[in-house]
This record gives structure tokens, C-alpha cells and sequence, in this order.
């Protein structure tokens, strides 16, 4: 099977953690367009999404699926995206697409996150993909330089401005041995609006796409 029909594969069997009549959270990226997909097949029988990006919430509406503000909402109980990165625990990497900040926002509000990724996404250790930090565009340089003290080496994410107005720093060569303490250091720069490391908040549950059919962690 090639990468993205596993990524495909897990699109769908997200749609088994779909309660009728609720309001699903819609995460951002080529494997969570699947599962748009497979949410458009029963979209009668949902109230609508949120959703964590202008791209997300275009797919959506192109479908029909009405798409909340999160701000009318006050309980969520799923929110199904995929990952850049997932360990054994369950924390992951995100932010490959962008989106992380409203990603993060609504995966603090849902009950339960389910990560839908391919194999090539399951990792021991965070971070041999690129760290994304999401930045106040007057701070890049400040909060570049900082980042290099936590042991990375930040590289601007060149043409990219998030669907907040902000700039993306990709950490390469990050060790990250403990996701907890790293994602609280990089949050506490000031000119951080959101670091991609989903350590305190992870998945609930992970389908894994693989060649063998879609495992399920939990
Ligand atoms: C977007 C994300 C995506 O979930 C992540 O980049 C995975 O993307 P894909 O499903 O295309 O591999 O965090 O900001």
C-alpha cells in the first residue's frame, strides 16, 4: 500500500469514533482530508465540525458540513488529525501543515483526541521531524536565538504565514526526551504563540495505518 492509502485507511476508520448528532473536530493535513472524506459519507447524521484551519473549513464547507466557530461550542467530544509525529506515549509532533495553534485549541477542548497517521509517523523519541513554533513575527529573530539555547537550530519556514498572521520556526536536531518540560520552556518565550509539541495534551487514542490493516492504540 502506498503512504497515502494508509493514511487514507485510518481516515476512515476514524469515522467509528463518530457519535450521530454531535459536532466533530476537524484537524488539518493530507490525512485528515481523508477523513473529511469519509465524514462527508454520513454528514446527515452530524451537526456539523470545527475546524483547525482555512483549509479544513473550505474542504468542509465544500461538502455541505456546516463548519461552528469554536466560540458557540462548549463541549467537544472528538477531535480526530494526524500527526508529524507520535511516540509510545502518545505525544506527538504537529504543525508540518501550519495549523498547529488552532490544532492545539481545539484538541484542549474535545475529550478525547484520536491521531489518525501512517506507520512511518510512530517514533521512540520526538524529534528527527523538525520542531514547529509557531512565531509573532516580530520576535523571530529573538525567539530563533533562544531556541538555539534549548539545543535546536531554528530555520524560518520560508513563504509561510499561518491563518493567524503569523511566522512558522522549524527546530531541527531536537533530542526531545522529555515533551512535557521542552513544550512548557518553548511556551514561555514571550513571541511564542504555540509550540507543535502536543506533550501534556496527547492522543487518547492512535490509528496506525499499516500494511497489515489499521492497529489501534489506546
Ligand atoms: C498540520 C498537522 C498535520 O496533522 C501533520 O502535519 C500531518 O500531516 P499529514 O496528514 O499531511 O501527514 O499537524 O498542521
Amino acid at each position: 500500500m502506498t503512504q497515502d492509502e494508509l493514511k487514507k485507511a485510518v481516515g476512515w476508520a476514524a469515522l467509528d469514533y463518530v457519535t450521530p448528532g454531535t459536532i466533530v473536530g476537524v484537524g488539518t493535513g493530507s490525512t485528515a482530508a481523508h477523513f473529511i472524506d469519509a465524514l462527508a459519507s454520513i454528514k446527515h447524521q452530524i451537526e456539523g465540525a470545527v475546524s483547525s484551519s482555512e483549509a479544513s473549513t473550505a474542504k468542509l464547507k465544500g461538502y455541505g458540513i456546516h463548519v461552528f466557530d469554536l466560540n458557540e461550542i462548549d463541549q467537544l467530544a472528538v477531535y480526530v488529525d494526524g500527526a508529524d509525529e507520535i511516540n509510545g506515549q502518545m505525544q506527538m509532533i504537529k504543525g508540518g501543515g501550519a495549523a498547529l495553534t488552532r490544532e492545539k485549541i481545539i484538541a484542549a477542548v474535545a475529550d478525547r483526541f484520536i491521531c489518525i497517521a501512517d506507520a512511518s509517523k510512530q517514533v521512540d523519541v520526538l524529534g528527527r521531524f523538525p520542531l514547529p513554533v509557531e512565531v509573532i513575527p516580530m520576535a523571530r529573530s529573538y525567539v530563533a536565538r533562544e531556541l538555539v539555547k534549548l539545543g535546536g537550530q531554528p530555520e524560518y519556514r520560508q513563504n509561510v504565514v499561518t491563518d493567524n498572521g503569523n511566522i512558522i520556526l522549524d527546530v531541527h536536531n531536537l533530542k526531545i526526551i522529555d515533551p512535557i518540560r521542552l513544550e512548557a520552556a518553548i511556551n514561555a518565550l514571550p513571541g511564542v504563540v504555540t509550540v507543535g509539541l502536543f506533550g501534556a495534551r496527547g492522543a487518547d487514542v492512535a490509528l496506525i495505518g499499516t500494511a497489515t490493516g489499521v492497529q489501534t492504540i489506546q
